[in-house]
């Protein structure tokens, strides 16, 4: 079966027939604006490369290119029980996961909290304290209490924190700043593994941090465990990253370790950073908007022209400029008070307007005057309908770029990665159009196989974290200590 399903690309620009010459005029300009050809595709991709170098090196750059401390890839006997925290952007996720001695099998039971929204903008110990909270409420559903009182050993447990955090140590984790438009104060600069011990411990739960992890080095290290050919692993989501396993010899900023230049240590490389500086990213006046309208502009340059939690915001700047806009009133004398409001809408407005199947977009208005409470004439429809394609598919095009430059960069011919994340795996078309860039970045033959597939991922903030966890756990055992700060309850 191939990875991604048939090749063909939707087109629907025969359906522009009625649409008048100054819409026409409108929607050519924003093909012009967000169209990224096959040249612009590869200057990306070669920029990337260097980035990705850069990022590894003792100067550093945009790219913070971390090192996870996670040094191996499991090899399907790790054995016990763990526990993993997800703290994804929209949901807090607890689960227990027993790995039996099987390779490749495990077991999880899971409980999924909402992360208020004002949480995102709150403080630091109102975060801390909530998962604590959340912890101790799964902890007590699914065990008794005199088997917690009774518990000899501590549960080691795996947090996936998916932000960019400095690892010194494999259960630590400097938060170098909040991504996805999280903006608690506090947290910043704070070894983010200390506050959730602290939080953990006034509740006196049996519970021994083991690991601090990113979705992306979860990822990789779950798709690795049921497929060994997997390279990579990236979330295409909230927000979007990729991380991929680097010999150590090849990270001189961690020369000073003084390990051995063959070991391996998988690199957590927080490429929504990539291009900060604004050399190669075709960017447009909306992602400009949505840069400085954001709490850290100039910060996530790439992550904000493709990650899920920008899209729809790029669909609603658009219209809003074209209402506005003098020459050709899109929405012409109705009230779009509700379109004006920011983030109003998310990626799955437009992966709804990309699934309407209907020829005269009869969804599309529904969707339009639902939401929105705007009624749109079939040619705005038609301009909603190529504008969600256009977005979505530099979305999927840009993001392929982060996937063919780690390719490059560690000449890797053929693989599979394992990739994640809401955009992935719900947004239409999202995985043809990224295989058909990734083609056209790395210049497979016409006709021939994909050398690089990206495939749905096992789940690496549940099973990954706990992998890790167990990783982690067996390299104390056999004296690998790199990395590893805290060797209480890890051996
Ligand atoms: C974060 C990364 C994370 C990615 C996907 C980004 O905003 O900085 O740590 O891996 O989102 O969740």
């Amino acid at each position: 079966m191939p990875a991604f399903g048939p090749r063909r690309q939707p087109s629907r620009r025969g359906s522009m027939a009625d649409v008048p010459k100054d819409l026409l005029e409108r929607i050519t300009e924003l093909e012009h604006l967000f169209t990224v050809d096959a040249s612009k595709l590869k200057e990306v991709m070669n920029h990337f490369v260097k980035e990705l170098e850069k990022g590894l090196s003792k100067e550093g750059g945009s790219i913070p290119m971390n090192p996870t401390w996670v040094m191996d890839y499991p090899d399907g006997h790790e054995e016990g029980t763990f526990l993993a925290l997800d703290m994804g952007g929209t949901n807090l996720r607890v689960c227990e996961i027993i790995l039996p001695k099987e390779k490749g099998e495990f077991e999880i039971i899971q409980s999924k909290y909402k992360m208020p929204e004002e949480l995102k903008t709150g403080n630091s110990d109102e975060l801390w304290e909530y998962i604590a909270d959340c912890i101790q409420q799964f902890i007590e559903y699914h065990h008794e209490i005199e088997e917690l009182e009774d518990m000899q050993e501590h549960i080691p447990l795996g947090f996936t924190f998916s932000y960019p955090a400095t690892q010194e140590y494999i259960d630590h984790g400097i938060l170098q700043r909040w991504t996805k438009g999280f903006d608690i104060s506090g947290v910043e600069g704070k070894d983010v593994a200390e506050l959730f011990e602290n939080a953990l411990k006034k509740r006196k739960l049996p519970i021994k941090l083991s690991a601090l992890i990113n979705d992306t080095t979860g990822t990789l290290i779950a798709s690795h465990y049921t497929d060994e050919t997997m390279q990579i692993g990236c979330i295409f989501g909230t927000g979007c990253n990729a991380a991929y396993m680097e010999n150590v010899g090849s990270v001189p900023k961690i020369a000073h370790y003084n390990l051995p230049p063959e070991m391996p240590i998988a690199i957590n490389c927080e490429y929504g950073a990539f291009d900060n500086e604004h050399v190669v990213l075709p960017r447009t006046p909306y992602d400009v908007i949505i840069d400085n309208d954001s709490p850290r502009p100039g910060q996530q340059s790439f992550e904000k022209m493709i990650a899920g939690l920008y899209l729809g915001e790029l669909f609603r700047l658009v219209l809003v400029d074209l209402h506005d806009n003098k020459d050709c009133q899109v929405f012409e004398n109705q009230d779009i008070s509700k379109l004006r409001k920011a983030y109003t809408l998310d990626a799955s407005f437009l992966s709804m307007i990309e699934e309407d199947p209907f020829e005269n977009l009869s969804e599309t208005g529904d969707l339009l005057q639902r939401v929105l409470g705007v009624k749109a004439n079939k040619p705005e429809l038609e301009l909603c309908r190529r504008l969600a394609e256009l977005i979505g598919t530099r979305a999927a095009r840009l993001s392929a770029c982060g996937v063919a430059a780690i390719c490059k960069k560690k000449n890797i011919e053929t693989c599979h990665v394992g990739a994640d994340g809401s955009v992935f795996n719900k947004y239409p078309h999202f995985k043809a159009r990224g295989a058909l860039a990734l083609r056209e970045m790395l210049d497979w033959p016409k006709g021939t196989k994909d050398k690089v597939s990206i495939l749905p991922a096992e789940d690496g903030s549940g099973v990954g974290a706990a992998l890790i966890a167990a990783l982690t756990i067996k390299r104390v055992k056999e004296g690998n200590l790199a990395g590893i700060r805290n060797l209480e309850g890890m051996k």
